[in-house]
């Protein structure tokens, strides 16, 4: 039996689909939203709603379990774990609970899903920033919050695997993007938020769109396809048992190059207006990949104009579907990317706090 918890979001939902298309039958998917707002869901899954930040969720989750997949965490892009601290250090209890009932149910191997976050956010301060290989994260200056809470959870499963000899595999995420992926409603990261802002001024003519801070900074973003199979690799691969690796695109861009690129897609150039001000995390980041090349002789290798051309193509179907009376002038919606079954992506629901800034904008990128 195959566990994905964290299943109703964008790379659990993406790993269901992955396991079934290879043939797995037992899988259980779980996830604490109701099931008729998963971003995806394959019924040919045990799909069950549960919380898994309390134990016994987890110790039902994991009954039968062989393997168990953790991609359960409240998270969103830079707006939502900048203004969301709580939140995202809260998710140290799904993976507290989950190990432990994994443990106990003698699991066989057990993933963790980490995040470039952990990485010393003094090594992020160019935005030509040298890639960040797997030992830049310890001495630790992690990102507030959520890089903590996501160190900590490493910890937990390396010492799984020292002191009690379960098979855990943690991987760094570098930013992911892919189609149903969140796109609107704060959680979303700068892929789709850019690709969202287009489509809207596209749609709407608007002569420009908002890009949070200059412009200048820079990531790598990895391709849902790359991601799952990457998990899929890492988990399977006992070299890497207890050993945090980068699972991250290597092509690093600007968000400002990100932007030329989808204004490609969307056939508009509107002009940029930069919010200085807004959340925009750290100068530069990129993924060191010597370790997984090395180790599984491949990388993430999705070119992000491939990627970003089905998501962009994506994101337009769904805001078309969700708004039928505005004018359509996409065309070449590419199709291979929507003949899956799918559940409308909900509208995240943040919690109602006041905004730390008056004026800050109500997207979130990373
Ligand atoms: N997407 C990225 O770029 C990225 C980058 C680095 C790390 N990660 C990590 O990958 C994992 C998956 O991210 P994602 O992009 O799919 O996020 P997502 O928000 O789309 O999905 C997370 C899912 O977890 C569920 N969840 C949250 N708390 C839960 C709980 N207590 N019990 C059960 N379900 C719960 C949510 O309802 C959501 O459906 C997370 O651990 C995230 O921190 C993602």
């Amino acid at each position: 039996m195959i566990v994905i918890a964290g299943a109703g979001g964008f790379i659990g939902g993406a790993l269901v689909r992955y396991f079934h298309e290879r043939g797995f039958t037992r899988i259980r998917a779980v996830d604490k939203k109701p099931l008729g707002e998963w971003y995806q869901s394959t019924s040919a899954a045990e799909n069950l709603c549960l919380d898994v930040s309390e134990e016994e969720n987890c110790v039902r989750a994991c009954e039968g379990a062989n393997e168990v997949y953790t991609l359960a965490a409240d998270m969103g892009g830079m707006g939502f774990i900048e203004r969301f601290r709580i939140e995202c250090l809260r998710s140290v209890l799904i993976n507290t609970h989950l190990i432990e009932a994994a443990y106990r149910a003698g699991v066989e191997r057990y993933f963790y899903s980490s995040s470039a976050c952990v990485y010393n956010t003094d090594l992020q301060k160019d935005p030509h920033v040298r890639p960040l290989k797997e030992s830049d994260a310890y001495p630790a200056m992690a990102e507030r919050g959520y890089g903590w809470e996501k160190l900590i959870s490493e910890m937990f499963c390396q010492e799984y695997w020292h002191e009690r000899k379960m098979k855990t595999f943690i991987a760094r995420f570098h930013n992911v993007y892919g189609p149903f992926g969140t796109w609107e409603g704060g959680r979303e990261k700068a892929p789709a938020a850019i690709s969202r802002k287009l489509i809207e001024a596209k749609h709407q003519q608007a002569p420009q769109i908002e890009i949070w801070g200059d412009g200048s900074q820079t990531r790598s973003y990895m391709f849902i396809d790359d991601c799952v199979k990457g998990v899929d690799l890492i988990t399977h691969c006992d070299d890497l048992i207890a050993k945090p690796i980068n699972l991250g695109s290597s092509e690093m861009v600007s968000v400002n190059q990100l932007a030329d690129l989808v204004q490609e897609f969307a056939g508009i150039k509107p002009g940029r207006q930069y919010i200085l001000d807004a959340p925009k995390g750290v100068a530069g980041r990129n993924s060191d990949n010597s370790m997984i090349k090395s180790i599984l002789g491949w990388e993430p290798n999705t070119p992000l104009r491939e990627g970003m051309r089905k998501t962009y193509a994506w994101i337009e179907e769904e805001y078309l579907r969700r708004s039928p009376r505005r004018p359509s002038s996409s065309g070449g919606i590419n199709d291979s990317v929507l003949a899956v079954e799918r559940k409308s992506v909900p509208i995240a629901s943040i919690p109602a706090r006041p905004l730390e800034k008056a004026n800050e904008p109500s997207v979130a990128e990373q």
